[in-house]
């Protein structure tokens, strides 16, 4: 058993949409612990160091304004093999080629509004939750259903 921790945000739209419950109900009921969650409004700074990979890219600016533009959900969330399962129940970054059952099959509308950001390795995810949590921020407890996991 690997327990791994990976970052989420919760992107503007599905937050303008009323998603955000949907999106943390999926990713609880697949036995994920959210260890970490805030709303914020995310600053150009942190939106740039967070893309950091993307600059240069024809779609960098358009990502960092729509990131930027209104109040996103980031969280960690928590669980074996964590980061490739949270990967998966979202689904492929296009949602045009997202599968119906995965997050951005059901509600994604195009690639730049593709409702949720998951880190994608090991390395992203440490990065990724040092840019919006202290380790203080993180809370370790038992979830009623571990057992049966
Ligand atoms: P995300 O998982 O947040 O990571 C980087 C984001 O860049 C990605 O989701 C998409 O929203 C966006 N992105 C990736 N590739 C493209 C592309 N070809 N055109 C526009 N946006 C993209």
């Amino acid at each position: 058993m690997a327990v791994e921790r990976t970052l989420i945000i919760i992107k503007p739209g599905a937050v303008a949409r009323g998603l955000v419950g949907e999106v943390l109900s999926r990713l609880e009921k697949k036995g994920l612990k959210i260890v970490g969650l805030k709303m914020l409004k995310m600053s150009r700074r942190k939106a740039e160091e967070l893309y950091s990979v993307h600059k240069g890219k024809h779609f960098y600016e358009e990502l960092i304004n729509y990131i930027t533009s209104a109040p996103v959900v980031v969280g960690v969330v928590e669980g074996d093999d964590a980061i490739q399962v949270v990967r998966k129940v979202i689904g492929p970054t296009n949602p045009k080629e997202a599968p119906p059952g995965t997050i951005r099959g059901d509600f994604g509308i195009s690639i730049t509004q593709n409702v949720i950001h998951a880190s994608d390795s090991k390395e992203s995810a440490e990065r990724e939750i040092k840019i919006f949590f202290e380790e203080g921020e993180l809370c370790s407890y038992s979830r009623a259903d571990e057992a049966w996991l």
